[in-house]
């Protein structure tokens, strides 16, 4: 899929072994998770526009950089909340929306029970957070209800995605580009991915 980018360096493939451990503790689980997002965060500002801006050192007046678009990070609730922290740490001035949608279990269809974001949407570029992408259907429904409401520069940001899922978002959403930090192997029958890290909303927030 040409939208999708895997991200991955030695800290990723150390972090995603933390988190797929069964035995991984919710503070260490969070921590694992939160080093991760600081590596997409950083994978996907390298597609950030910036405008030049004079600097004055102690010294000389010099070239600065400022970052053009406005930033608004969109965690679908719950499980996209693990991923603000980070994001937020390396765009402080972000502002955030909040999506709250939730799988039912045995359609596996989203539902939308909660929805807020800022009025700057359609201006800003807009970071959809959510750590897991298994049938895509919550994902592309975010996408939809964004775009519905005027955003129009989109990017997803997950933790592990299955190929259903990127199939989905490729298919109903081509344009966004699409950032993880594993592509696994695929859904098992009740729709959770394999190998996986299980519910990454019971995992983060101990609600096993
Ligand atoms: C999880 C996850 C995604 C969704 C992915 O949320 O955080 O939002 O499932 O599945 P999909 O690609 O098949 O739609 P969940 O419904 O478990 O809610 P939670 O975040 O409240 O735990
Ligand atoms: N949601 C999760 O939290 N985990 C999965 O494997 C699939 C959906």
């Amino acid at each position: 899929m040409k939208n999708l980018t895997i991200v991955q360096n030695p800290l990723i493939l150390r972090d995603i072994t933390y988190l797929r451990n069964h035995e991984t503790r919710e503070y260490q689980f969070r921590a694992a998770l939160k080093r991760i997002a600081y590596s997409l965060c950083i994978e996907i500002s390298k597609s950030f526009k910036t405008e030049v801006i004079d600097v004055e050192t102690p010294l000389e007046i010099t070239e600065g950089h400022r970052i053009k678009p406005e930033i608004i990070l969109v965690p679908v609730l719950r499980a996209g909340l693990s991923l603000v922290d980070a994001f937020i740490e390396m765009i402080p001035y972000a502002k955030v929306g909040h999506i709250g949608l939730q799988r039912n279990e045995e359609t596996l269809e989203p539902v939308e029970y909660y929805y807020k974001t800022p009025k700057e949407l359609s201006t800003s570029k807009v970071i959809v957070l959510d750590p897991m992408l298994a049938t895509g259907g919550s994902a592309s429904a975010a996408f939809s209800f964004l775009k519905q409401r005027g955003a129009n520069d989109l990017v997803f940001a997950s933790l592990i995605a299955a190929p259903e899922g990127v199939e989905k978002m490729s298919k109903d959403h081509p344009e966004i580009p699409v950032y993880t930090a594993s592509l696994d192997r695929q859904l098992n029958d009740v729709g959770y991915i394999v190998p996986g890290l299980g519910d990454a909303g019971d995992r983060t927030f101990g609600t096993l």
